[in-house]
C-alpha cells in the first residue's frame, strides 16, 4: 500500500514538472534583420529554451537546424503576490522566402506541438529577392481575451486556414488586460491566440490598456525589432516588407504627461526613420504608419459630449504629427482605439485633399495621408462606440461591425484594403489606392 501510494506519488511529480516544463503562449514575431524569425514561449519553470526547426516544400534539404536560445523571469504578479513566468526566445535564421518551415520548441525533453510556418521574412537589405510579391498583413485593434473577441478570432482562425496573408498586425489594446488577475489574463490572451500567433509573425505597438507600471507586461511579453533608440522596448519600430516601408509607433507619449523624455526619443527616431524610407522611396513607395491613437475620425457633433477621442486628443495628435507625415508622404495612416471602422479620404488641415480620381472603391493619386480606424476587433466590454451622426466631410465609410481588416500591398502601385465583419464574416468595405506619380 505504501508502495503504491510512493509510487502514485512520484508519477504526479514527474506528471507535475512535466506540465511545468511544457512550452506554452507561443508566438512568433519579425525582427530587425531579413530572414529571421523569432518564437517566444512560457514555463512556469525554469528550463532550457531549445528550438528546432527545418524547411519544408522546396529545393533545400529538410534537416532540422538547433538553436539555444535564452529565457528571462518575468514577475506578471505584483511586488506582494508574485507569480513568476519565464520567457523564452529564440530566433530561426537564414529562412529563405520561397520555403515553408516546420518548427518546434523544447527543453529537448518536453517539446511543443509542431507547427508550419512562411518563410517570408521582412526584406531589409536592397536589392531585395522578393519586392515583386504582393505582401498581405492582417490588422486588427482593440481585441481582449474573452467572449466579445471570440468571433474575430474564429474568423481570424478561419482566414489562417487560407494563408492569404502574411503576418497579424495589432494596433494595441491586447487583453484588457495584458496584467489582469496577476497576469493571469494576459495569460488567458496568448493561450486564446496560440493557434494564429504560433503560425503568423504578430507585430505589435502600445495602446493605452498597456500603461501598468510603465507598459511592463508590453515590454516584458512582446520581443519587436530593437533598434538602438526602442532599447527593445517594442514601442517604435519599423520594417520594409514587398514594396511598403512601416512604421509602427506609440501615440501614448502625446496623451501622457510623464512620457517626455520618451516622445522626444521616439520623435528623432521617426524623423530619422522617415529620411531614410525616403531615401528608398524608388523600391518601396508605399509608406504606411500605424499606431492606436486616431488623428482623425468623425466627432458626432449632436452629442452634448463630444467624443474626446476624435476631438480633443485627435487634435493634439494633429498637432505633434500630421505635418511630419504630410511632408513625408505618408500614405495611409491605420489607427484604432475607437470601437468602429471608419476609412476617410486623404485629409490635410481637416479637409479633404481630393484624389485625381475617386469613386466608392477607388483614390488614384492621392497627396495626402488616407486616415483608416479599425479597431473594433473585441474589447471588454463589447462596447461598440456608435458612429458619428454627423460624419465630417472627408468620412468615406463607417461601422460598428465587430472585426478586423487586411492590407495587401499588391506592387509598386496598387494597395488593396478590406475589412471584415466578424458577425457576418463577409467583407464590410473595400478600397483600392492607387499611386499614378511618387509621393516624395
Ligand atoms: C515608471 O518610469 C518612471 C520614469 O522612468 C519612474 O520614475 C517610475 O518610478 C516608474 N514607475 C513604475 C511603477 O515602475
Ligand atoms: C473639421 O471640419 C469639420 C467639417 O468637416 C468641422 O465640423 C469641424 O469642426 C472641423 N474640426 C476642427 C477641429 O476644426
Ligand atoms: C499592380 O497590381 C494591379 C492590381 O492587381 C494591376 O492592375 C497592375 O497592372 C499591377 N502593376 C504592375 C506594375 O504590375
Amino acid at each position: 500500500m505504501r508502495l503504491l501510494f510512493v509510487l502514485l506519488l512520484t508519477a504526479l511529480v514527474h506528471l507535475s514538472s512535466a506540465l511545468m516544463f511544457y512550452p506554452e503562449q507561443l508566438r512568433l514575431s519579425w525582427t530587425e534583420r531579413e530572414g529571421e524569425i523569432r518564437v517566444t514561449w512560457v514555463t512556469y519553470t525554469g528550463t532550457e529554451s531549445w528550438l528546432k526547426f527545418r524547411p519544408l516544400l522546396c529545393s533545400l534539404h529538410a534537416d532540422f537546424v538547433t538553436v539555444v536560445g535564452s529565457y528571462k523571469i518575468f514577475n506578471e504578479g505584483s511586488h506582494s503576490v508574485p507569480r513568476f513566468q519565464c520567457i523564452h526566445t529564440a530566433v530561426m535564421k537564414n529562412l529563405n522566402p520561397d520555403c515553408y518551415y516546420e518548427y518546434l520548441v523544447g527543453n529537448n525533453m518536453v517539446w511543443s506541438s509542431r507547427h508550419i510556418i512562411s518563410g517570408r521574412t521582412p526584406d531589409y537589405e536592397l536589392p531585395h529577392q522578393d519586392s515583386e510579391h504582393p505582401v498581405a498583413l492582417v490588422l486588427v485593434g482593440d481585441l481582449g481575451a474573452d467572449a466579445f473577441a471570440q468571433p474575430t478570432i474564429d474568423l481570424l482562425n478561419e482566414q489562417a486556414i487560407l494563408r492569404n496573408f502574411d503576418a497579424i498586425v495589432h494596433l494595441g489594446d491586447f487583453a484588457y488586460e495584458l496584467d489582469d488577475n496577476w497576469g493571469e489574463t494576459g495569460d488567458m490572451y496568448f493561450r486564446m491566440l496560440e493557434p494564429l500567433i504560433s503560425n503568423f509573425p504578430y507585430m505589435t505597438l502600445p495602446g493605452n490598456h498597456e500603461d501598468f507600471m510603465n507598459y511592463t507586461h508590453y515590454k516584458e511579453r512582446f520581443t519587436m525589432p530593437i533598434n538602438t533608440a526602442n532599447q527593445g522596448s517594442g514601442y517604435f519600430y519599423s520594417f520594409d516588407i514587398g514594396r511598403a516601408h512601416i512604421i509602427m509607433m506609440n501615440t501614448e507619449v502625446y496623451l501622457s504627461t510623464d512620457m517626455q523624455e520618451q516622445k522626444a526619443n521616439q520623435l528623432n527616431w521617426l524623423i530619422e526613420d522617415l529620411g531614410k524610407a525616403n531615401n528608398e522611396r524608388d523600391v518601396r513607395p508605399w509608406l504606411i504608419v500605424m499606431s492606436h491613437h486616431p488623428l482623425y475620425c468623425s466627432v458626432d457633433f449632436t452629442m452634448a459630449e463630444l467624443n474626446e477621442d476624435c476631438w480633443d486628443e485627435a487634435e493634439i495628435l494633429r498637432r505633434e504629427l500630421e505635418d511630419l507625415f504630410y511632408e513625408n508622404g505618408v500614405d495611409i495612416y491605420f489607427q484604432a482605439h475607437v470601437h468602429y471602422y471608419e476609412r476617410n479620404a486623404p485629409i490635410y488641415k481637416n479637409q479633404t485633399v481630393t484624389c485625381d480620381y475617386e469613386d466608392d472603391l477607388t483614390c488614384v493619386g492621392a497627396k495626402a495621408p488616407i486616415y483608416i480606424t479599425s479597431g473594433c476587433a473585441g474589447n471588454r466590454k463589447g462596447h461598440r462606440d456608435h458612429i458619428s451622426r454627423t460624419p465630417q466631410l472627408w468620412s468615406r465609410y463607417a461601422s460598428n461591425h465587430f472585426g478586423y481588416g487586411k492590407i495587401v500591398v499588391q506592387n509598386e502601385t496598387h494597395v488593396y484594403w478590406e475589412e471584415y465583419s466578424a458577425d457576418s464574416k463577409a467583407i464590410l468595405d473595400k478600397y483600392w489606392i492607387v499611386k499614378n506619380s511618387p509621393r516624395y
